[in-house]
């Protein structure tokens, strides 16, 4: 809690006005967005956005278009802004200890969203809210070598499209899969670079594999819905029918996804929801009234392939 508010908190107790109208000071949260790259993306800013429009709390967004230094400059801003709280979806899992330190000099708490940080003093933030990237990466895998095994005898020469380079979902989505296909003498990853979490260099890469291994690739697994779809485009120019000839395993389960994969163009996407805006809302309000609050705040996740994608499309919100 910054010194304003608990000074006008303590005003407010000492007037009596606690409960009154003038005790109802909205909170203020400094959010600071990875970017606008994907699908993913979006869904998440309307729903922090949203969230705080109906929890009443002010927020002050800022979106660092993929720069982590710029989500370091809005921190700072937020710090001498003296918000209540700080929030944030990091770019990059390393490099924040300093700016962190700062925040937590100032005495305002610091809630992560999405993305994890790699600091070694863990009480430097309050929670992390959001998925389990290294179980996305174990689920996207499994698929798979369920779907190996159908035709035993059979290898799997897999592509595999990567995040943002050092960001936690690029890591452990990697880790997650790499742990899984370990010793599966069916499944095997020939190439592996990033499409940076977007559509345009998902398309870009996926021709640069085209080109290179050609009818060899039976697999791709990318780390994102966005560089999928951009992925697919590049495989039908290529002559190719993904889905058939490329199995396409992906991870978020946007709108995109299934309509992809009601087209019969994708075959599996994991879910990886976005939709935090309430418990980061609820988080900030709880750390603020000094109720403690777990380390990890672990988002509920399914896994739709395609035979599901008509039946379960109606009820997508992102
Ligand atoms: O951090 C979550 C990931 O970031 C999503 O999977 C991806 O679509 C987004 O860009």
């Amino acid at each position: 809690m910054t010194l304003t508010r608990r000074t006008f908190i303590a005003g407010a107790i000492a007037l009596g006005l606690a409960g009154s109208a003038y005790a109802a000071k909205p909170l203020v949260i400094g959010f600071s967005q990875v970017g606008a790259e994907s699908e993913w993306r979006t869904a998440n800013t309307v729903s922090i956005k949203d969230a705080a429009k109906k929890a009443g709390v002010t927020l002050k967004f800022a979106d660092a278009q993929q720069r982590q230094e710029n989500q370091v400059k809005a921190i700072r801003s937020f710090i001498a802004q003296k918000v209540d709280v700080i929030a944030f979806s990091p770019v990059v899992e390393s490099g924040w200890d300093t700016v962190l330190r700062e925040a937590k000099a100032a005495k305002i708490p610091v809630i992560l969203t999405d993305r994890d940080v790699n600091v070694a003093d863990k009480s430097l933030y309050v929670t992390l809210i959001g998925s389990d990237f290294v179980e996305e990466g174990r689920r996207a895998a499994r698929w798979l070598a369920d779907y190996a095994k159908k035709q035993p005898g059979k290898t799997f020469n897999i592509v595999e499209l990567q995040g943002t380079v050092g960001s936690a979902p690029a890591i452990d989505r990697k880790t997650g899969f790499e742990e899984v296909i370990k010793g599966n003498p069916q499944l095997k990853i020939i190439r592996t670079q990033t499409a940076e979490f977007t559509r345009a260099k998902g398309k870009e890469v996926m021709e640069a594999f085209l080109k290179a291994n050609g009818r060899s690739i039976n697999v791709l697994y990318a780390h994102n819905d966005d560089m999928a779809i951009g992925a697919i485009q590049a495989i039908e120019e290529a002559g190719l029918k993904p889905g058939k000839d490329i199995v396409i395993v992906s991870i978020d389960g946007v709108k995109g996804a299934f309509e992809a994969m009601m087209l019969g163009k994708m075959n599996v996407s994991v879910e990886c929801s976005p939709l935090l805006g309430p418990q980061l809302m609820q988080a900030a309000k709880d750390v603020v009234a000094g109720k403690p609050l777990p380390k990890r705040i672990v988002t509920e996740e399914k896994v739709f392939p395609a035979e599901v994608a008509a039946k379960e499309f109606p009820n997508r919100k992102y």
